[in-house]
């Protein structure tokens, strides 16, 4: 900060005064904490800060502001900024509201004033209508305090949910995160966690092992890698925190700023929109997997694929991309893992995707290859009938223009319930590949022909008559097109082309949901 000097004595003392303050509070929690942090490979509050903004955008408030607790010793500790740094700014020429909690600051744990700032901040960011970021690095409630962190807990709670689906919200975990302190990020839309250095959980190792006799680590109870893969609490595992900020701030560049506006459009001009190499991607062998992935990144505009829950489910594929410059949403079945099945961990994630694009006005697209629900007793106890509805909601309830195409099975409930024309899709193409049908040729010949089969004098050659007569009637596009359920069978090579023609028809779509308080989504 530059020292002003100014010719009268009095004047001088008084600007002096705040060069003091203001150089106490850059230092948190002192000099050795920082330290600290910087051994456990840990950036600080305000470092992280830095890495998010546009150079020189961040403007701080309350700086000054202090605890105001006064039990077990804390009448005789204070810092300025009482472990929390909030502001505004801009990334990428665009406002944000950011929050950044100091570890070095009593562990960066929620005091009342704590909890009074990230509140404030929320509520201007709702006000101007702008994303609210939240760099997570707390021992959570501040012990100390008692019921009135609680509050301030709570306080940050109600914001979150009035907030859900009004402005983005973003969490990144950048260091501990536990008790109720992780039911703020799970309340925003998108949580981050850096490998080896954040976790969250309800309960920490101690607790798991006075209560289930389980020993675990922190890591493996709630770090970064188990909620990519296990629980799917965090869409984002980043190697380190330059990584999870990069990813932050990518994520923003698909978003729109709030649920009023759209998202930014890149600049793009039209060209030779055909890609040949779409025709080849899906193998003559039905039963053969191929990687949905290669089938999106051949259609979206180049490498502007960014996937989201990349590790979670990954029988389905969630992510933003552009088309023409457009952002959009896309999910897609993947047949390269369990062939692509819908079970309860997919159906989830999908939902809660569609919704938020949805909520943000980003159009959907859905690549389709998919052979039905997961079938067993693991499924149905877990209730994959209540998680399956959730995909089925999200669909249905969504007003965003919706276009699929369907590359290769659509089979069963799952043809229905992957954004099918019939639950409010604007359109949906059909590859030649498609095999559009109530189940599989085999499984639907052996059932209906049971009975002409076990007469037969050669019952195999006469299953493979009749699953050879099933799909020929309906391992394929046409039955639907004739019903108008599918708008156009194209050639894969056409596809960007068409789906940038559909979306731009699409752009002044207005659909309205009947007059309620809210649905009733299958939780
Ligand atoms: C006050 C805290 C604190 C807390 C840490 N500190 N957590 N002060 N309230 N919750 C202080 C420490 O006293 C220490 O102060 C400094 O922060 C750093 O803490 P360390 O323990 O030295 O750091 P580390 O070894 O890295 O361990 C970090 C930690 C651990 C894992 C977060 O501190 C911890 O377990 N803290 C308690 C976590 C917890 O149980 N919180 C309450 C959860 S219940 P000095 O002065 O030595 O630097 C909850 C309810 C919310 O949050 C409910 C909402 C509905």
């Amino acid at each position: 900060m530059t020292k002003r000097s100014i010719n009268d004595p009095v004047l001088q003392a008084k600007f002096d005064e705040l060069d003091r303050k203001n150089n106490e509070s850059l230092l948190g929690g002192g000099a050795k904490r920082i330290e600290q942090q910087h051994a456990k490979g840990k950036l600080t509050a305000r470092e992280r800060i830095h890495l998010l903004m546009d150079e020189g955008s961040f403007e701080e408030l309350d700086k000054f502001v202090m605890h105001r607790s006064k039990d077990f010793g804390l009448d005789k500790e204070y810092y300025l900024g009482d472990g929390v740094v909030t502001g505004y700014g801009t990334v990428s020429g665009r406002l944000v509201y950011v929050f950044s909690q100091d570890f070095t600051v009593f562990g960066g744990s929620l005091s009342e004033t704590h909890a009074e700032k990230i509140v404030k901040i929320m509520d201007m960011a709702m006000k101007n209508g702008a994303p609210v970021i939240g760099l997570n690095d707390s021992g959570g409630a501040r012990i100390q305090e008692g019921v009135v962190s609680l509050g301030g807990y709570a306080d940050i709670f109600y914001r979150n949910t009035l907030a859900s689906g009004v402005i983005p919200q973003i969490s990144a975990i950048m260091g501990p995160c536990a008790g109720g302190a992780v039911y703020s990020p799970a309340i925003t839309d998108f949580i981050f966690m850096v490998e080896n250095t954040s976790f969250m959980f309800v309960t920490g190792p101690n607790v798991v092992k006075t209560v289930t006799h389980e020993n675990v680590t922190a890591e493996e109870l709630g770090g970064a890698s188990t909620h990519s893969t296990k629980s799917g609490v965090t869409h984002f595992a980043s190697a380190n925190e330059v990584e999870c900020i990069q990813n932050i701030k990518q994520l923003l560049s698909y978003l729109p700023q709030n649920c009023e506006d759209t998202a930014p459009r890149k600049a793009y001009t039209e060209g030779n929109e055909l890609r040949p190499a779409l025709n080849t991607i899906i193998p003559t062998n039905p039963n053969q997997p191929y990687d949905m992935r290669e089938v999106i990144s051949g259609v979206v505009d180049e490498s502007s694929f960014f996937e989201v829950h990349k590790n979670f489910a990954e029988n389905i594929v969630v992510g933003f991309a552009r088309l023409g410059g457009r952002s959009i949403g896309i999910v897609g079945n993947q047949p390269a893992v369990l062939a692509g099945v819908l079970d309860i961990d997919a159906s989830v994630k999908a939902a809660r995707f569609v919704r938020f694009c949805d909520c943000f006005n980003i159009p959907l697209l859905v690549f389709e290859d998919v052979p039905g629900f997961l079938p067993g007793t693991d499924q149905e106890w877990n209730a994959i009938i209540t998680n399956g509805a959730k995909l089925l909601f999200a669909f249905s309830e969504a007003t965003v223009p919706r276009v699929t195409v369907i590359t290769r099975k659509a089979y069963g409930g799952a043809y229905d319930v992957m954004n099918s024309k019939h639950i409010g899709a604007d359109l949906n193409y059909a590859w030649p590949t498609a095999e559009i049908a109530v189940m599989g040729a085999k499984g639907a010949a052996e059932i209906i022909f049971k009975k002409e089969i076990a007469e037969a004098a050669d019952p195999k050659a006469k299953l493979d008559e009749k699953v050879d007569e099933y799909t020929r009637k309906f391992a394929n596009p046409y039955r639907a097109s004739h019903r108008g359920f599918i708008d156009e069978v194209i050639y894969p090579d056409q596809t960007r082309e068409k789906l940038m023609r559909a979306f731009k028809m699409l752009e002044n779509k207005v659909d309205k949901l009947p007059r309620k308080k809210h649905g009733n989504i299958p939780l």
